[in-house]
């Protein structure tokens, strides 16, 4: 019997019994998404390599690809969604999840090497967004749009190289990408970054722990007052560690982030997620121009 679970990305997720186990096949027939879905379970086979405490990844068992089809079969998780997951959660598994992606991100620094990411891959990616908010029917005529893609501009065009940890991310760590398991946490999704920075991951994090965006795309109903409680906790633990222990951190977050909703609204066209990253983004900037 073959269970069907949707996900975001557009790729069939078919849960399927073998004898006593449950396997997930994860595929795609879209031409402009096979290599990444390829990609992703290379990079999820890496990951599975490593151990991290109570981070764990769900094995890949098989590869395939054709022409026209990429299917990668792995280890089914049992599992909550964060959702559910916070919704029933204590305190002291808040702060267990919590210490558990830190030492996450810390193990990925330690695996990474301060490298200096020129001015121009900023400045670069900027123009490309630029080139790709024309191109979207559903915000090139708003003004609000083009003032923020008039400021953005600005600001990276003064960021200067940056030197940070590169080396290893997952890249699309939001909480939509993290299976909860008893105490321990499987990661999937993964995702190459335009910089393989552990940055990338807690600008992915913390697009969900301060910004919510997994919330907002959760489409089942939930107690929002209880979610906002502990991705506030969580939030905090993350920025407080980090933004203490490294420069790199503190100055580099905020325009990482700013990009990392910029490459987001570029593609948006739904008014409800348009008008969240307008606010949000206005949010951004203002605490990047009052720091
Ligand atoms: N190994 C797994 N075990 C159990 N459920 C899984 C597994 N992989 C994916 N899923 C389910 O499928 C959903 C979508 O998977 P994901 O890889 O994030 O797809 P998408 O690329 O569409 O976001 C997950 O949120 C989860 O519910
Ligand atoms: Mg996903």
């Amino acid at each position: 019997m073959a269970i069907e679970v949707k996900g975001h990305s557009g790729c069939a997720i078919d849960v399927v019994r073998e004898g006593t186990d449950l396997f997930v096949y994860k595929s795609s027939r879209d031409a402009s998404y096979l290599d990444r879905l390829c990609n992703q379970a290379v990079k999820q086979r890496e990951a599975a390599a490593q151990a991290f405490k109570h981070i764990r990844v769900p094995a890949i068992l098989d590869l395939r690809r054709t022409a026209s089809e990429v299917s990668v079969k792995m280890e089914y998780v049992y599992s909550k969604n964060f959702i559910e997951f916070f919704e029933q959660a204590d305190a002291s598994q808040i702060l267990s999840l919590s210490t558990a992606l830190i030492d996450f991100i810390e193990s990925e620094i330690a695996m990474s090497h301060v490298t200096v990411v020129p001015a121009d891959v900023m400045t670069s990616k900027m123009e490309s967004v630029a080139g790709r908010v024309a191109a979207n029917a559903a915000i090139n005529g708003d003004a609000e749009v083009a003032g923020i893609v008039a400021r953005s501009r600005d600001l990276f065009a003064a960021c200067g190289d940056m030197a940070l940890p590169v080396g290893r991310c997952h890249g699309d760590l939001t909480f939509s990408n993290i299976l909860f398991s008893g105490t321990n946490y499987y990661f999937i999704d993964f995702l190459d970054s335009f910089i393989e920075a552990p940055l990338m991951d807690i600008v992915k994090l913390r697009q969900d722990t301060a910004h919510g965006w997994s919330q907002l795309m959760y489409t089942k109903r939930f107690d929002s007052v209880r979610q906002r409680i502990v991705n506030d906790k969580i939030d905090a633990a993350i920025d407080s560690h980090f933004r203490k222990k490294y420069a790199w951190y503190a100055r580099y977050y905020a325009p990482m982030q700013l990009m990392n909703f910029l490459r987001i609204l570029q593609y948006a066209h739904d008014p409800r997620v348009i008008s969240y990253l307008k606010l949000t983004i206005h949010k951004l900037l203002r605490e990047e121009t009052t720091n």
